[in-house]
């Protein structure tokens, strides 16, 4: 794949290939990352910063201290992936960045850094969109190639999308109320777990029955999902224990297999309904046990299933590079702007 950019001032044109180079950065939440990746699909570096350990003492992230945690990682994981790579600015093809959705003062900080060095290198700046992003992780050190069917499970997102091309990508369903990474940073708060519970519930959740306690699963039009009615049904049955000792495995497990099952439901019937022969899972919620236990078995019925590696599953730069070398509909203007909310 063949694509020619345009640097920002000199318009000089650029061709990225499969030996390009581009560095990404990626700051939309609370992991400061930077990364080079060759051809789309080899990882030559991959630096995360994560702020979790700050976050956790509030119990969700601050987003005026996450920005400012940003600007002081920036330059140290740029630097950080130029070691690793053992290249220049120079040797970069091309330099990429975050543009949204997200926090606006983290995305301002990896967005305008990868601008900065565009202009610093006369190289082109190509701005990414994050969900797209999380969809590219599966393209990393695979042969993946469109079309096939998504399920995007984020802290911020749950999408099914159906990518026929690398321009041509449409969401056909979405959550009308909570995502699931949500969904689960939530229940895990109500049952006492830290900030971000859901690695934590899923932990817990493999020490469980998923029998044990029946929760109800939202009935919603097409493949869209909800997933507060199930909160709330969760926090009922805290509740009903009214104080005593809380059977927190079984409670993990039923709701993991509450969530997964849902998810699985829809987006087999989207892949039977639309046509499509390869299923894809994205997001930070794809690094889940079951709910990756459960898209995988899909390869039993005759799909074949992709999920991106556990390091590439929750926020990170490669990704973003990745889509840089992929996606057409990216935004390649010195005057982006940030954005926090899918348009
Ligand atoms: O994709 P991501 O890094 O952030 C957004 O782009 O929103 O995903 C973070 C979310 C958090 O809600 C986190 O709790 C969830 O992914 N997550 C998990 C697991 N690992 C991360 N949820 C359930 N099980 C996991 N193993
Ligand atoms: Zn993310």
């Amino acid at each position: 794949m063949n694509k020619i950019k345009n640097t920002l001032f000199s318009n000089k044109p650029v061709t990225i290939d499969e030996n390009s180079l581009i560095m990404a950065l990626e700051s939309s939440c609370d992991e400061t990352a930077c990364a080079i990746v060759k051809g789309g699909r080899e990882v030559i570096a991959n630096v995360v910063a994560s702020q979790i350990k700050t976050h956790e003492e509030y119990g969700g992230v601050i987003p005026e201290i996450a920005a400012r945690m940003h600007l002081e990682a920036v330059n140290v994981v740029v630097d950080e992936a130029f070691k690793q790579a053992g290249v220049k600015g120079k040797d970069i093809t091309a330099f990429a960045g975050t543009v949204g959705p997200g926090l606006v003062g983290c995305l301002l900080v990896g967005m305008n850094a990868a601008k900065s060095l565009a202009l610093a290198y006369d190289k082109p700046f190509i701005g990414i969109n994050h969900l797209n992003a999380h969809l590219a992780a599966n393209f990393i050190d695979t042969e993946l190639e469109p079309p096939f069917i998504a399920l995007l499970v984020s802290g911020g997102h749950t999408q099914i999308i159906e990518m026929k091309s690398y321009s041509d990508i449409e969401i056909i369903g979405e959550t009308i109320d909570d995502a699931v990474g949500e969904a689960y940073d939530k229940v895990a708060r109500l049952i006492g777990l830290p900030y971000p519970g859901g690695p934590k519930l899923d932990k817990m959740a493999q020490e469980g029955d998923p029998f044990a306690f029946k929760l109800p699963e939202a009935k919603v039009d097409g493949y869209n999902f909800s997933f507060s009615g199930l909160k709330t049904a969760v926090l009922r049955l805290v509740k009903s224990f009214d104080g005593k000792e809380l059977p927190t495995s079984d409670i993990c497990a039923s709701f993991q297999e509450c969530v997964s099952s849902t998810l699985y439901k829809k987006v087999k019937r989207a892949a039977e309904e639309r046509g499509y022969k390869q299923v894809v899972l994205a997001g930070g919620v794809a690094a889940n046990s079951e709910i990756r236990k459960k898209i995988f078995s899909l390869e039993n019925e005759g799909y074949k299933v992709f999920a991106p590696q556990m390091k590439y599953c929750t926020d990170n730069a490669s990704m973003v590079a990745s889509a840089a070398f992929f996606f057409e509909n990216t935004f390649d203007n010195i005057d982006v702007e940030v954005f926090s909310r899918t348009r």
